[in-house]
């Protein structure tokens, strides 16, 4: 059977498939406008995204500003009329001025997770840009979808579901990885309940995106009779011609076996699945001397004196120097991926059944 489009409020993708947006610097145009034009939602990630302008050094907010523009740009060209949207973590410092930057270019979509996106509705207000948090569980959607509903009459226009097979930080403790792993199904099916609920008050349609190891199509079947309107993949678009990010990163998870993905401990106060390599197994036992703090996250979310390592730094260096000595985020079946791709060959796969 085909996949039915994803209609968002109106916008319609003619596949399903979102692709999950990849800081710092490995969803940028080139890989989310490649699957926008394939009819799926491209996504680019706002971490640090201006970290190849020159500016950069000077002025970190200053260069992401200038690249949220020439990179939604580039990638809407690439799409040829296809959806492009921004993930923008709700922890980053100045996350409003983040929102307001990409409501102001253009955005189709915002997605946003890693703390709750509390105030995004009055951010977008008076916009076309349809909005999304990510959660991790029923109570989690619930308390967000109340308090946009209490504080602002409004709901969401989609909701993301993230697993815990994700790759990148995670909403769940480090202890209950596995466990929630095996309890993820239930969980999806009552929150698409909750999610429908909400709709209901506001008689829309909202419709439940599940991310967090969907890799073949088998997967995507799966999901969608959970309930789910359709898939959010990121892992699986890495390796891929397209990908924005530099080979020694793509090299890092082709050479990666199924023993190499592990959880680490972010400073962002959540676990992360990453694969392991110099660096992670460095961050055990050893506390890295921050060199240059280019505030990205917001004070709540980092303890600039305490923290193990800095987040940025750590993540820069994956895509810019040698990525055994940096975090190569990763969901939980980067392991499968054994050769390079393109963006059409994985949504042929994916799209014939
Ligand atoms: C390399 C990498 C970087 C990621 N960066 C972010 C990010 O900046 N913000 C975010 O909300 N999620 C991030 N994620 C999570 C993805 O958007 C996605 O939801 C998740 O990885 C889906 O699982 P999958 O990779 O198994 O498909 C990242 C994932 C990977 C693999």
């Amino acid at each position: 059977m085909s996949l039915k489009p994803l209609v968002i409020d109106g916008l319609v993708a003619k596949v399903p498939i979102i692709q999950g947006g990849m800081g710092i610097g490995v969803s940028l145009a080139n890989l989310a406008g490649a699957v926008s034009r394939e009819g799926g939602i491209g996504i680019l990630s706002t971490a640090q995204i201006g970290y190849q302008e020159e500016s950069f050094e000077k002025s970190p907010l200053r260069a992401n500003m200038i690249a949220i523009q020439k990179q939604f740009e580039k990638a809407k060209e690439i799409a040829c009329g296809g959806l492009i949207g921004f993930n923008i973590m709700a922890a980053t410092f100045h996350y409003d001025r983040y929102v307001k930057r990409c409501v102001e270019v253009g955005a189709d979509v915002i997605i946003s997770g890693a703390g709750l996106p509390i105030n995004l509705p009055e951010l977008v207000e008076g916009s076309q840009t349809k909005i999304a948090p990510i959660v991790s569980s029923n109570k989690g959607a619930r308390v967000l979808l109340s308090t946009w509903k209490k504080r602002y009459n409004k709901t969401a226009d989609f909701v993301v579901i993230e697993g815990p097979k994700a790759g990148g930080h995670l909403g769940f403790k480090a202890e209950v990885i596995e466990q929630s792993i095996e309890q993820m199904d239930e969980e999806i099916i009552k929150i698409v309940e909750t999610v429908n609920s909400f709709g209901a008050d506001f008689n829309k349609k909202i419709p439940v995106i599940f991310a967090g190891g969907v890799f073949d199509r088998e997967d995507i079947d799966h999901y969608l009779s959970l309930g789910c309107s359709g898939v959010q993949m990121a892992t699986r678009f890495v390796v891929t011609e397209e990908c924005d990010a530099p080979e020694s990163f793509k090299e890092a998870y082709i050479k990666a076996e199924k023993e190499d993905i592990t959880i680490i401990k972010s400073p962002v106060g959540m676990p992360g699945r990453a694969i392991k390599n110099r660096f992670s197994e460095r961050i055990k036992h050893e506390q890295i001397p921050i060199e240059k703090c280019r505030n990205c996250l917001s004070y709540k979310h980092c303890d600039r004196e305490t923290i193990p390592y800095c987040i940025t730094e750590t993540l820069l260096n994956a895509v810019t120097k040698e990525p055994e000595d940096a975090l190569v985020f990763a969901g939980s079946n980067a392991y499968r991926i054994k050769e390079k791709t393109t963006v059409k060959t994985i949504f042929k796969e994916l799209t014939t059944a």
